[in-house]
């Protein structure tokens, strides 16, 4: 195992002393402490549970304000006591300065505590849903908005978030894709450090840092039947190659902690799991910080036949790796006895504990555990450069997928242009999941960012047309009159934010609701319909590509949805983002991925071959798709050399032009293919891509080196090899275009 410089910096001499001499102080009830994760209790609230609660919270139906106004119990004795090492779910410079006070004054030894939130596409300014940020394939930008995250987080008090997902999915049904880059495992892997380096910054003592959080660690993304919380059960072949490097990636970049995931692999739930959380985590990767469990997970691992009780769950993951107990309590009751009466050897309690208080030291709260305040707070939050950046990085995470006769950009003084849909004038459902700090009076809608783009001799008819789901009674006619009087139509429809996120996997893809019949009502008027999607998945939408004149895939952008969108439909900006997930043409497909192994009987057009006697077997649009307002051409696919040993590095360089008229980026991408191999390997793997600008005529000669020891696999031995044989490589604008060429690796 190799640690990298950043890895290297957990371990420090003067730290571990400092952690030595406090262990040796605890006692057993305050060492229990540091491995819990309390979050406080809402009492007498409505006569709602807390989870009923937060769900109210993330449905808008209470506003943050409301909630935060709640009567709760922040366990203030328990910290006095010195037995809370972390809350989540604290928010807010005056209360976590308050508490941590608590913790430091108050409490015997003084151990400040840890404040951890769900900051998944931003804080207060709130970005694009992680899966449409991932669709601009530009990673500084990336890595700038997990940087304003934790500049409005760690003013708000917060120290940790429980971010970033690396999950693969290949399933679009699972609600959670929303939270990750897509299904590609390179890309995936690229993001993860990118986003672990934004949220962490160069030095976790700095002030404007915070903790990430690799999650869910692992496979979670793999559910069976893309049923949320549903079993894994995959080769481990699999799960090295597909899921594990983005984790890996997280961990070579610092990632201070990870967070189990609430499946089970192969039949051992990942909360209690020695594999993935020793083995793997600790000695693979080089991990050297700690290991939080999902929300309730270890308690569940007696829901999942793998314990008998709590205290045998919570033993078990202990003595697995895990480190900290989320939410539920199960350490702070569970465990006490059991190391009191050495069930749990000392040793297994003082590692935990030192990896926590690593993480203390390192973030420099010992010295500094006020890091915030209300000023700085007011100051940082929503303030104009986070909302230009959020603007910014909304414009580029948007993917055109059909734009018939150029019929985008529109001009800003068309005489009347109707928009229509139930997302047309919507402000919370571009929040999308996980936005529990965002609010809805922030977001600025597409109907207000069209209105401010176009001339003011344009006339705006706006019709909502029906509910985004259910409406049985839904009438058209409003949107169909709007529609008829207009020179185009700009129909925004989709799902709404809690449609995907945490349990929210769907069976049907399509458009929910009335909205498809909505769409085929507006189409009848044969005005130009141009279909701006807001969704936090691939969903199946056959009519609409087949009868849409354009197709504006938005998802949810977050507080400056409207902007970004007008800047996209009116040629501000042009667009430049690429699908990270294959959008299905049914759901029949699922699960369908563009690197799947090569079949022996390759969908053909005889009967006995992979494919469906009723639909298609290609995907409506593949992986690395996204359109322009100008053309690409690709000539001249030249490798540095067509022999290479699997220490070395090839070249690839590919001639890029700009054949159309206007300015516009390309997202170039290099795919390779090991051709024979002792295991099957998949048919193409995105293993590089470069996002270049080109004004018109303009031809770049774009290079990617790729190092020839990363196209491997692992072996039946699961031993990471590069098989000498024949290679392809593939460099064009998608995963199902471009030139081809191959070389050879030898020995
Ligand atoms: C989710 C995690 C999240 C945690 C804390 C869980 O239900 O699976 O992703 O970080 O809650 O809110």
């Amino acid at each position: 195992m190799i640690m990298t410089n950043k890895q290297e910096k957990f371990i420090r001499e003067d730290y571990e002393k400092k952690i030595d001499e406090l262990i040796a102080k605890m006692t057993l009830k305050e060492k229990i402490g540091q491995l819990v994760q309390i979050s406080p209790s809402l009492f007498g609230a409505f006569g709602l549970t807390v989870d009923e609660l937060i769900q109210k919270l993330v449905n808008g139906e209470l506003s943050p304000e409301e909630f935060e106004k709640l009567d709760r119990d922040y366990h203030e004795d328990e910290i006095r006591e010195g037995i809370i090492g972390s809350m989540g779910g604290v928010i807010g410079a005056e209360k976590s300065n308050e508490l941590q006070r608590i913790a430091i004054e108050e409490s015997r030894l003084g151990i400040p505590m840890l404040f951890g939130l769900d900051v998944i596409h931003g804080f207060r300014t709130v970005f694009p849903i992680p899966l449409a940020e991932a669709c601009s394939f530009d990673i500084d930008m990336i890595k700038k908005s997990a940087r304003i995250a934790a500049k409005e987080a760690s003013a708000a008090g917060i120290h940790w978030t429980f971010a970033p997902m690396v999950d693969i999915s290949r399933d679009p049904r699972w609600g959670r894709i929303a939270e990750g880059a897509g299904e590609d495992t390179y890309l995936g892997s690229v993001i993860a450090a990118a986003r672990v380096e934004g949220f962490q910054g160069d030095d976790l003592s700095d002030t404007e840092s915070i903790l990430a959080c690799a999650k869910h660690f692992a496979a979670y993304g793999a559910a069976v039947a893309g049923r949320d919380y549903n079993t894994v059960d995959m080769s481990l072949q699999t799960l090295h190659e597909v899921y594990l490097p983005p984790f890996e990636a997280a961990a070579k970049a610092g990632a201070a902690t990870f967070m189990s995931s609430f499946n089970d692999i192969n039949g051992v739930p990942s909360t209690a799991n020695k594999y993935l959380l020793t083995d793997v985590l600790r000695g693979k990767f080089g991990f050297n910080g700690f290991v939080v469990s999902d929300a309730n997970s270890v308690a569940e691992c007696v829901v999942h036949g793998h314990s008998a009780d709590r205290k045998e769950a919570s033993r078990k993951a202990l003595l697995a790796g895990l480190d900290m107990d989320m939410s539920h309590g199960t350490f702070r009751e569970d465990l006490p006895d059991q190391a009191a009466d050495g069930t749990i050897p000392e040793e297994v309690l003082n590692e935990a504990v030192r990896r926590i208080l690593r993480i203390k030291f390192m973030m420099g709260l010992f010295d500094n555990p006020y890091r915030t305040s209300k000023e700085k707070e007011e100051k940082t939050i929503l303030c104009a450069e986070h909302i230009e950046a959020a603007r910014e990085m909304a414009k580029r995470s948007i993917v055109l997928l059909k734009n018939e006769n150029n019929i985008l950009p529109l001009k800003k003084n068309l005489k009347k242009i109707a928009v229509v849909g139930p997302l047309a004038d919507n402000a919370e459902e571009m929040l999308g999941t996980w936005a529990v700090t965002g609010r809805a009076e922030d977001v600025v809608t597409i109907l207000s960012g069209i209105k401010s783009k176009v001339s003011s001799e344009t006339e705006i008819l706006y019709a909502k047309g029906c509910e985004i789901t259910g409406d049985k009674d839904a009438d058209f006619k409003e949107a169909v009159e709007a529609a008829s009087k207009a020179d185009v139509v700009i129909a925004v429809v989709g799902e709404k934010s809690d449609m995907s996120g945490e349990a929210s996997s769907r069976m049907y893809l399509d458009l929910p609701g009335k909205q498809e019949e909505l769409l085929k009502a507006l189409h009848e008027t044969n005005k130009p319909l141009i279909v701006v999607l807001i969704n936090g998945r691939p969903l199946t939408i056959p009519w609409v590509s087949e009868n849409a004149a354009s197709i504006v895939e938005a998802w949810q952008l977050g507080i400056q949805s409207g902007p970004a969108v007008a800047d996209v439909l009116f040629g501000d900006y042009n667009p430049s983002g690429k699908l990270v997930v294959t959008f299905p043409y049914s759901v029949g497909q699922v699960p369908i991925y563009y690197n799947h192994p090569m079949t022996g009987r390759p969908a053909g057009k005889i009967k006995f071959t992979s494919k469906y006697i009723d639909g298609p077997v290609e995907p409506l649009y593949p992986f690395g798709f996204g359109l322009s307002y100008t053309t690409f051409s690709y000539n001249n696919l030249v490798l540095s050399s067509t022999e290479v040993k699997a220490n070395e590095k090839l070249i690839i360089s590919v001639d890029v032009t700009n054949t159309g008229n206007v300015a516009g980026e390309e997202i170039v991408q290099v795919y390779v293919s090991d051709v024979t191999a002792s295991r099957v390997r998949p048919v193409k793997e995105l293993k590089g891509f470069k996002k270049i600008l080109l004004q018109p005529g303009q031809c770049e000669t774009v290079s990617i080196e790729l190092n020839v020891s990363e196209l491997g696999f692992y072996n039946e031995n699961l031993e990471y090899i590069v098989e000498p044989g024949l290679f392809k490589i593939y460099a064009g604008p998608n995963s199902k275009e471009g030139l081809e060429g191959e070389f050879n690796v030898y020995e």
